[in-house]
């Protein structure tokens, strides 16, 4: 029997994702045929508590499709997301909302999901508005000027409006909303994309510091494995859907060709410019037509006719999975 005295220890994982799959069903052209593709694909994965936890590929892999599992902010058509060894399906609407204090999302374009006619006061006092936690007016100013303070803006910027802020000032009002609810996990969906480089390296480094300082787990989304690996203790990396290799620190040797591919590529310095990845030759396949075998052997040159046939699973090798007939050294 368990001793009632005994507080087990908390499990090492915050999150765990098992056989994550989501599709999406469409029309071809407007009388067209309904045709689906598999935008998450068989996703299992471990997010450990207080690690930064990469998720790196290209545009359209399901990176984001994955975060909004995650959060339960998109059902899964099979799958799970246990958050603390809870399930988040079997949770009421009520319970979920309550659990949702605890994991928040950081957009690529914070005000994306913010009113334009918003101050910064009032987005960030917005999540606690929906959470029914109500403030005295000294209690939110202080509140505010606290959070602007941790991220590092000037709590005089308050009643300013988005389009009186730079791209940095805006994403650490996005960064400052998603830690009004005092959360332990924060899912970052690519929160650097559109920033300079230097505003960027900025921004890693807050987030950096508010994970020390705070105890925070982050699962952070990119497609420049560069920054993945600056910034990420575990990097995940997705292709088509599928997670193709997971690397169990930065700095372990990719064997997969996509991954080294990846490592080999350049990346836009312009933000607008950014998500296009140069060097990777060849296309994505179509995601409603996928091939029998590996999806990526179209553009891998070490496929075989076997890689044409047979699609390769995921293999644990010490710690490291890797989904490839043939790995590199
Ligand atoms: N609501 C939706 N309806 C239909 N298709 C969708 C929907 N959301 C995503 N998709 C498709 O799922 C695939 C994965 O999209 P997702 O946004 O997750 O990719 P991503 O890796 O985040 O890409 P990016 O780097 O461009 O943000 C894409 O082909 C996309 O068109
Ligand atoms: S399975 Fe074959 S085609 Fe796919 S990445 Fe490995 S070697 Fe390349
Ligand atoms: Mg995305």
């Amino acid at each position: 029997m368990t001793d009632p005295c005994v507080i087990a220890p908390a499990p090492a994982n915050l999150v765990e994702i098992r056989a994550l799959t989501r599709s999406f069903t469409s029309r071809n052209g407007l009388f067209g045929q309904k045709r689906t593709m598999t935008a998450v694909g068989d996703v299992t994965l471990d997010v450990p508590r207080g690690q930064v936890t990469g998720v790196v590929g290209e545009s359209g892999c399901g990176k984001s499709t994955l975060a909004r599992l995650v959060l339960r902010l998109l059902a899964p058509n099979s799958g799970k997301v246990f958050f603390e060894g809870v399930d988040l399906a079997s949770l009421t609407p009520a319970t979920l909302r309550q659990l949702r204090r605890r994991m928040q999302f950081v957009f690529q374009d914070p005000y994306s999901s913010i009113d334009p006619r918003y101050t910064i006061r009032a987005a960030l006092m917005e999540p606690l508005l929906v959470q029914g936690v109500r403030l005295s007016a000294l209690e939110a100013q202080d509140k505010v000027g606290a959070l602007m303070a941790m991220v590092g803006l000037n709590p005089g910027l308050a009643a300013s409006y988005p389009h009186q802020l730079s791209g940095g000032q805006k994403q650490r009002v996005g960064i400052a909303r998603a830690l009004v609810l005092q959360p332990s996990f924060l899912v970052l969906d690519e929160p650097t994309a559109s920033l300079d480089v230097s505003i960027q390296a900025q921004i890693i480094g807050l987030l950096e510091s508010l994970r020390l300082e705070l105890g925070l787990t982050y699962l952070f989304i990119s497609h420049d494995l560069g920054l993945v690996r600056y910034f990420c203790d575990r990097i995940v990396v997705m292709y088509l859907g599928r997670v193709v290799e997971v690397l169990p620190t930065a700095s372990t040797p990719a064997r997969h060709p996509y991954t080294i591919a990846l490592m080999e590529s350049t990346f836009e310095p312009d933000p607008a410019k950014r998500r296009v990845i140069t060097r990777l030759s060849g296309e994505i396949p179509d995601a409603f037509n996928p091939p029998p075998g590996c999806a990526y052997a179209a553009r891998c040159p070490a496929a075989s006719s076997r890689c044409q046939q047979e699609r390769p699973v995921l293999e644990q090798l010490a710690g490291h999975e890797l989904a490839c007939h043939h790995p590199q050294i």
